[in-house]
């Protein structure tokens, strides 16, 4: 047994894997060993899920099969609907979207994890639900019906369609489905270890996903950018950036979209989502959470910088999404309908040579007590 704890398991490996990479100190992440940034202006989340999934860039007949059966399982069970509707209605989404997909596996045979037709088909399934599933709540929650799914739409068109009934627009289309490629997959993060987890008993693959959705709700990972966009609308205004940022680095409070536990650098998927906000508001209208958040990002740079404290990909999306017309509470639920593809992705590659995980604790407490009576305690 090794005998140095290390806390939250910084630099441990758990695992070995091909699906991505990340240099910290260069700002470099690849899926399968090709650039983020090229995928982001290249690629679309169907092409980007398959690479991840399988190893390689699909052929076009290969994309176009994945890219069909994808499209024919977005619909959900009734009962799955009627699990919504019986959820309170001022539930995080977040808890919403694990219940369901743990749910998911209700309907589904997928016990026998060595059954690879069966493992292709829950891949699938889930990766074509959850978006299905996150719409249904948006518009239950209203008062409305769910929005049926759509079959001539992209993954990401059709998940717009979904929240608003209305026909998607190219740009805000486009912009989801590289917010979507972003998101995707990123080494042994939280979510991903903590699906990893659970898939080392051999669980079945819905309760895999359920696992890293609840994982990837906290604060400190994917539910990180909604607390960017409360942050930056509590600030207010360009003006109150400074005493408030300064205020937080001297109480010690985190700064919420900053920092990572990998990256020393700013994270490489930030300017490309700075890129997309600019276009989207040079088309759309300016944002005044935007101007907040370039000042915070100055003003951190300025005290943190040293200690390689930078914007992460949270700091971003959200501002992105909130020009989107995306609630709040519904842009960690984004994050979980494309980063199911990096779980999904894990998930297979353990089957492969799958070990239980059960690490060791350093006990610290005492030995050998008496039982005390009750009475006399
Ligand atoms: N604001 C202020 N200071 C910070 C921040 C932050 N966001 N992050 C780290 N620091 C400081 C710590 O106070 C600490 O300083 P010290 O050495 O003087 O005590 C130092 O940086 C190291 O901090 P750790 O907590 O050891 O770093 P860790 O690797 O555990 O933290 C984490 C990584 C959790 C992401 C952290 O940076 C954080 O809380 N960020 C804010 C939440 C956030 O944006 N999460 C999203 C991450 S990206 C994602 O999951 C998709």
């Amino acid at each position: 047994m090794a005998d140095a704890y290390v806390p939250g398991l910084e630099g441990v490996p758990v695992t070995e894997s091909k699906i991505s990479f990340i240099d910290g100190k260069k700002g470099i992440l690849e899926y399968r060993g090709v650039p983020i940034q090229v995928l982001a202006e290249k690629s679309t989340f169907e092409e980007t899920a398959y690479l991840l999934l399988w190893g390689k860039f699909p052929a076009r007949g290969e994309l176009e099969q994945f890219d069909q059966e994808l499209r024919s399982h977005r619909r959900v069970k009734y009962g799955i609907l009627d699990l919504i509707k019986c959820l309170p209605n001022t539930s995080h989404p977040m808890d919403i979207l694990q219940a369901c997909v743990a749910a998911l596996g209700t309907y589904y045979s997928a016990r026998d994890v060595a059954d690879k037709e069966e493992n292709h088909r829950s891949v699938i399934r889930l990766i074509a639900k959850l978006p299905t599933i996150v719409a249904a709540f948006e518009r239950i929650r209203r008062g409305d019906e769910p929005v049926r799914p759509r079959d001539d739409l992209s993954h990401s068109a059709n998940f717009l369609w979904m929240l608003t009934e209305r026909e998607p627009d190219p740009l805000a289309v486009r912009i989801m489905d590289v917010c979507l490629v972003l998101h995707a997959e990123h080494t042994m993060n939280a979510s991903t270890f903590g699906g990893l987890v659970t898939a080392s008993t051999l669980a079945n693959p819905y309760s895999v996903a359920s696992s890293a959705v609840g994982v990837l709700s906290g604060p400190l990972h994917g539910g990180a950018n909604e607390e960017v966009v409360i942050m930056l609308r509590e600030i207010g205004s360009v003006e109150k950036v400074r005493p408030y940022i300064e205020e937080l680095i001297r109480a010690k409070t985190r700064i919420m979209g900053v920092g990572h536990r990998v990256y020393k650098v700013k994270d490489p998927r930030a300017p490309i989502l700075q890129r997309l906000a600019e276009q989207l508001f040079s088309q759309k209208g300016e944002s005044p959470l935007y101007r907040i958040a370039s000042e915070v990002e100055r003003v951190v740079v300025e005290h943190l910088g040293a200690k390689g404290i930078y914007p992460n990909v949270d700091f971003y999306s959200g501002i992105v999404y909130d020009k989107l017309g995306i609630p709040l509470d519904q842009f960690t639920p984004i994050f979980a309908i494309s980063r199911v593809a990096g779980w999904m992705a894990h998930w297979l590659e353990q089957m492969e040579r799958n070990r239980l995980f059960r690490p060791e604790e350093i006990y610290t407490g005492e030995h050998d007590l008496p039982y005390i009576p009750l009475e006399r305690r």
